[in-house]
C-alpha cells in the first residue's frame, strides 16, 4: 500500500510539473548519424524528465551544412530554443549582435567556472566577460581508427603510428582493401589535414602556424613534411568513394577500409555496430605520434526570445546539459569526454581511456577555431580541400599558398 501511495505521490508530482512549466522546445543541431542520434536522445531524455518537452532539430549533412541553416533563422527572426555550435568563434558575430542570451547568471549560480575544465572551454563561450554557450563535452579530432581484423588478414601487424601506416598501404590495396577511408566532403579533408599537421609537425609548431600567425615556420621543413604526409594520405584514399563521415567509418567497421582519420565521435558508430575497443577496433591518439587532444567539441547557445516560458525552459536545458548525470550518459555514447572532471567514468572503454590520461597529463591543444577568426580558417580549409581533390597539386606549392594565407591571417 506504502509502495502504491508512493507512486501516486510521484506521478501527481510529475503530472503538477508537466503542467506548470511544461514548454515545447525545439533544440537544433546536426546528430544524425547511429552514434550521434544515441546519444542526444539522452539530452532529451533528461531534458523531458524536467516536464518539459525537447524537440528535436536534427539537420541532416554536416556542420557545414547545418551552421548556416542556423544562423539564417536566428538572424531573420525566426530562431530555435536553443543551438549546437561548435567551440570556438563560429558564434562570435551572433553574440556581438546581440542576438544570444547571456548566461551569466545560470553560469555564476551552478559554478561553472569551477567545474568546466579545461577553463579555455568557458573562455570560448565568453565576450567581454559574460558567458552565452554551455560546452557539452571534448571532442578531439586527432584520432586514427583501424580495423584488427583487416590488418591480420593482410599479414600485416595493426600499425602503432602513422609511418607503419602509410607502410602497409601497398599491400593492403593488393588485398583488395581502401587503405584511408575518407569522406568527400569539405571538413573531413579539412580534418584529416589538421591532424596531420598537429601530429606530424608537433603541437607547438601547429599552435605558432595558427595562433601566432609564425609564416617562418609555415614555410619551414615541418610543415612541409605534413603537405608530403597528406599527399601520401591523398593517394591512400582514391578509392574511398563515399561523402558522410559515418559512411567512411563504417567501411572500416566492416573491413572495407583499413583507417580513418577521424574525431573521437567516429566512436559511437563503433559502439551502435558492438565492436570493441582494442580487441575488434584500435584507436591512435595524434596518429601515435604526438600524443595530444584538441578540445574541441560541441557548445549550446540560447538564442535571446520574447516568451518568458521559453526563456525558462532554455535555462533549465542549459542545467540539465552539465548536470553530472547527463555528462556521463550523454558523453559515453559519443564518444566525447565529459566537460566535468568531477564526474564518474568508471564505465568508459579503451580509447575513452586514453582520451582521458591525455587530458589528465594536460597535452592539449586548441582548435584552429580558437586560434584563427573564421574568415582565415575557411581560407586554410579552401586550400587544403582543394589539395586533396587536385592529385596534381604538388606539396611544395600548396604549402607556399599556406604560407600567403597565414601571413593575411587573423
Ligand atoms: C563535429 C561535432 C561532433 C560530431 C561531428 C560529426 O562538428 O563537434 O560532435 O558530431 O561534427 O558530425
Amino acid at each position: 500500500m506504502k509502495a502504491i501511495r508512493t507512486v501516486l505521490a510521484a506521478t501527481t508530482a510529475l503530472c503538477a510539473a508537466t503542467a506548470a512549466n511544461a514548454t515545447d522546445l525545439e533544440v537544433t543541431h546536426w546528430w544524425t548519424s547511429g552514434g550521434e542520434a544515441a546519444a542526444v536522445a539522452e539530452f532529451a531524455k533528461a531534458f523531458d524528465a524536467t516536464g518539459n518537452k525537447w524537440v528535436d532539430g536534427a539537420i541532416a549533412g554536416s556542420g557545414g551544412t547545418a551552421r548556416p541553416i542556423m544562423i539564417s533563422r536566428i538572424t531573420g527572426g525566426d530562431p530555435m530554443g536553443a543551438t549546437q555550435f561548435n567551440h570556438g568563434r563560429q558564434a562570435e558575430e551572433l553574440v556581438e549582435a546581440g542576438l544570444m542570451r547571456d548566461l551569466t547568471d545560470i553560469a555564476k549560480a551552478e559554478n561553472w567556472a569551477e567545474v568546466v575544465r579545461p577553463s579555455s572551454l568557458l573562455d570560448s563561450c565568453t565576450l567581454d566577460g559574460r558567458i552565452y554557450c554551455v560546452p557539452v563535452n571534448i571532442h578531439s579530432q586527432q584520432w586514427l581508427w583501424l580495423n584488427n581484423s583487416v590488418f591480420e588478414k593482410a599479414g600485416i601487424p595493426v600499425p602503432s603510428n602513422w609511418d607503419e601506416f602509410a607502410a602497409a598501404a601497398p599491400k593492403l590495396e593488393e588485398a583488395g582493401i581502401v587503405p584511408l577511408a575518407m569522406g568527400q566532403q569539405p571538413w573531413q579533408t579539412t580534418l584529416a589535414f589538421q591532424v596531420l599537421m598537429v601530429a606530424l609537425a608537433g603541437p607547438d609548431a601547429y599552435t605558432k602556424v595558427f595562433g601566432d600567425k609564425d609564416t617562418g615556420l609555415a614555410g619551414g621543413p615541418e610543415i612541409t613534411k605534413v603537405f608530403q604526409a597528406a599527399a601520401t594520405a591523398r593517394d591512400m584514399a582514391k578509392n574511398s568513394n563515399v561523402q558522410n563521415w559515418n559512411d567512411a567509418t563504417n567501411m572500416v567497421i566492416t573491413g572495407k577500409a583499413a583507417g580513418q582519420i577521424m574525431g573521437d565521435w567516429a566512436q559511437g558508430e563503433f559502439q551502435v555496430a558492438n565492436q570493441v575497443a582494442g580487441k575488434d577496433y584500435t584507436c591512435l591518439p595524434g596518429l601515435g605520434v604526438n600524443e595530444v587532444i584538441m578540445t574541441g567539441g560541441d557548445a549550446f547557445y540560447f538564442p535571446k526570445v520574447d516568451d518568458a516560458a521559453i526563456t525558462e525552459a532554455q535555462g533549465v536545458l542549459a542545467k540539465v546539459m552539465l548536470s553530472p548525470e547527463t555528462q556521463v550518459a550523454f558523453n559515453l555514447k559519443k564518444g566525447s569526454l565529459p566537460v566535468r572532471g568531477d564526474v564518474d567514468l568508471n564505465a568508459a572503454n579503451d580509447c575513452m581511456k586514453k582520451g582521458l590520461d591525455i587530458l589528465a597529463k594536460g597535452s592539449i591543444i586548441q582548435t584552429p577555431d580558437q586560434l584563427m577568426s573564421a574568415d582565415s580558417v575557411s581560407l586554410v580549409n579552401d586550400l587544403f580541400v582543394e589539395f586533396f581533390n587536385t592529385p596534381d597539386m604538388s606539396a611544395e606549392d600548396a604549402q607556399a599558398r599556406f604560407v600567403s594565407i597565414i601571413e593575411e591571417a587573423d
